[in-house]
């Protein structure tokens, strides 16, 4: 570490890319909306190829957010999903699944459900479309053709955001499960243009609630970087 070059910056850096953390149990106080602006206003500073920005954005708060999350519940209750971007299990790697289960038990740990409890996990899972209690959600569509480069372009954005809400002490939950319900939620807001890849559901973090204090490794550094000279 001695001869690292610390900055300001570079401290200030470590500060908010690891201080951010899904967070799944919100306060149920509305974030103001020139915090809100200033956030999605840095989010929006996100590369993307060309910098095409292939984003769209749709925030929903107040009454539109309780009206969606009670539709969310009613069509997930008549099991019908609508993805935009097909999902499928087989697309982990072994050492992905390995990961994954390693999440998936700290995550249920800490809220008491046992590995073998399915019905318990569904309902947790079925109770998360209410956003976890946050007084918000974002939205995020791929436009143009929707493709992978977009989507990566769009996972970008997902970052900055986060990060944004971070630097402004609002907390987070990207929620790939929101994205099952892509047809009710375009229904909902009225949107007529691009493919649904994530809702983030955001407010202030319900800082008692054992469930935010899971904390997530990650693998070594080696794992997963090579630098060649
Ligand atoms: C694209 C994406 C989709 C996710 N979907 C969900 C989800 O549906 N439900 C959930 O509780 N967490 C979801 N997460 C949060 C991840 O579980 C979390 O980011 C990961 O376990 C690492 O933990 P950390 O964010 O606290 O560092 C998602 C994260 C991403 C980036």
């Amino acid at each position: 570490m001695s001869d690292l070059a610390s900055t300001e910056l570079s401290d200030y850096a470590e500060r908010l890319i690891r201080g951010r953390h899904a967070t799944r149990a919100f306060r149920p106080d509305a974030v103001p909306g020139d915090t809100m602006r200033a956030i999605f206003s840095l989010a929006g500073t996100a590369p993307s190829n060309s910098n095409a920005q292939p984003w769209r954005v749709e925030v929903v708060s107040g009454t539109k957010r309780q009206r969606l999350a009670d539709v969310l519940q009613a069509t997930h209750a008549q099991q019908h999903t609508s993805v935009d971007f097909p999902y499928s299990e087989s697309m982990y790697a072994p050492v992905h699944k390995k990961r994954r289960t390693e999440f998936g038990t700290g995550l249920y740990g800490a809220l008491g459900i046992g590995p073998d409890d399915s019905t318990a996990r569904a309902a947790y899972n079925a109770e998360s479309l209410r956003f976890y209690g946050a007084p918000h959600a974002a939205f995020l569509f791929v436009t143009g053709d929707g493709g992978a480069r977009l989507a990566a372009d769009v996972g970008a954005y997902m970052q900055t955001l986060l990060l944004a809400m971070t630097a402004y002490g609002v907390a987070s939950c990207p929620q790939g499960l929101l994205s099952f319900y892509a047809d009710t939620i375009r229904n909902e807001l009225g949107v007529t243009e691009g493919k649904l890849l994530v809702g983030i559901s955001f407010g202030y973090a319900d800082e008692s609630a054992p469930v935010n204090q899971v904390r997530t490794e990650r693998a070594a550094l080696d794992a997963t970087t090579a630098f060649h000279v």
